[in-house]
């Protein structure tokens, strides 16, 4: 008999809360089962068939048949536990088309918004004596000002194919090394750790990597290549699956037909190494963010329309980049293509219009 390797146990007087935290459920344990399961965690062979609370145990998953495995992490347990617990969130039905999507999302917003928005905290701002600001240096001649201005999240894609050119352009400005800042280097930075990115990186060490997805792109075969951010360049992973986008991302059909994105990771053994605490993880997204938002201004300064989530089928993703069991991870995705730069699909745009007409 085994103790599952993925609990976590919190006291919450009177019981004892055990969560198995990789396969989301949760139990309130009184002293009983608690007395009785720190016995099996200490001699799990103690284990008897005819004690109802070890059975129960058993049912549960606390306790397994077979020695289950763990990934190698590599890394700190709070980490851990926030990672795996986030990870392959159980829906009680991915939606299987942008209908059925549609559908989902709407009924979701109406049970969200019959509850009043929290109240702003800037209403608990002091308020007295404001200091008005001049006004904001935004002309938009500046290329950088107008992509700014531009940048949409688009939710609706037509078929044409983005140019190899431009995901070269891309992905040399979101992620290669910036050849333009080889000079720009210092005896401060060890041997290694020279390279930069037009983002900024968490202690210079360049965590984040990409993988794209190719569906639609001029002179390159659909699927998901590695990029290699040193060298620029791409290598072939894995053929596109069968299913669409949407199924890997959490059934957001209205993208099937997204031409082209980027799925980030972060080597959390890379930030581990030179960061040991739990803490490291937060700078892991807050990377990734920066260099969401970079592609997507390059996007839009290419004339792109561009679309982002965090909602990814985890262990289907990470199957797909070659990932499994490994210390880097996939956190974020952002893609673009052309589009109508609409905000809402049509399907929703469509259930939108029929709920405001009855
Ligand atoms: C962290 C993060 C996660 C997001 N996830 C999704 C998502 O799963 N699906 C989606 O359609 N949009 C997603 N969005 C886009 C937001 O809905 C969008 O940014 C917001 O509505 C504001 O619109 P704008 O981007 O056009 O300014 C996400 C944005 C952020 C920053």
């Amino acid at each position: 008999m085994h103790i599952n390797p993925h609990l976590f146990m919190l006291a919450r007087p009177p019981y004892l809360i055990v969560w198995d935290y990789n396969n989301h459920t949760q139990y309130e344990l009184n002293l009983d089962y608690s007395t009785r399961l720190a016995q099996l965690i200490e001699e799990p062979e103690q284990f008897n068939s005819s004690n109802t609370i070890d059975c129960d145990f058993l049912a549960a998953n606390i306790l397994t048949l077979s020695k289950q495995n763990t990934v190698e992490w590599g890394w700190d347990e709070l980490s851990k536990i926030f990672h795996i617990g986030t990870k392959n969130i159980p829906s009680e039905q991915t939606p299987n088309d942008v209908h059925e999507w549609s559908k989902q999302y709407l009924d979701h917003c109406n049970e969200v918004l019959a509850a009043p928005a929290p109240t702003a905290m800037r209403a608990l701002r002091p308020t007295g004596d404001l200091i008005v600001l001049p006004s904001p240096s935004s002309s938009p001649a500046s290329s950088l000002v107008r992509s700014l201005f531009s940048r949409k999240t688009c939710r609706s894609f037509n078929d044409d194919p983005v140019s190899l050119n431009d995901i070269s352009t891309l992905l040399y400005l979101s992620l290669g090394h910036l050849k333009e800042r080889e000079s720009d280097s210092d005896n401060a930075i060890p041997e290694g750790l020279g390279a930069r990115r037009s983002s900024p990186s968490g202690g210079g060490l360049n965590a984040c990597e990409g993988f794209i997805y190719v569906r639609n792109v001029s002179a390159l075969k659909p699927g998901l290549y590695c990029y290699h951010s040193d060298q620029h360049a791409l290598s072939l992973v894995n053929p596109l699956p069968d299913e669409p986008l949407g199924q890997l991302l959490c059934g957001q059909h209205f993208i099937n037909n997204l031409p082209f994105g980027l799925f980030i990771t972060s080597r959390f053994d890379a930030l581990w190494w030179k960061y040991e605490h739990s803490r490291a993880y937060r700078m892991a997204y807050v990377e990734a963010g920066h260099i969401s938002q970079t592609f997507q201004l390059i996007a839009t300064a290419l004339g792109l329309n561009t679309w982002l989530t965090g909602a990814l089928a985890d262990d289907r993703v990470e199957a797909l980049l070659g990932l499994q069991d490994s210390a880097e991870q996939p956190l974020f995705f952002v893609g673009c293509g052309q589009g109508d730069g609409q905000a809402l699909c049509d399907e929703l745009n469509a259930l939108i219009n029929r709920q405001e007409a009855r």
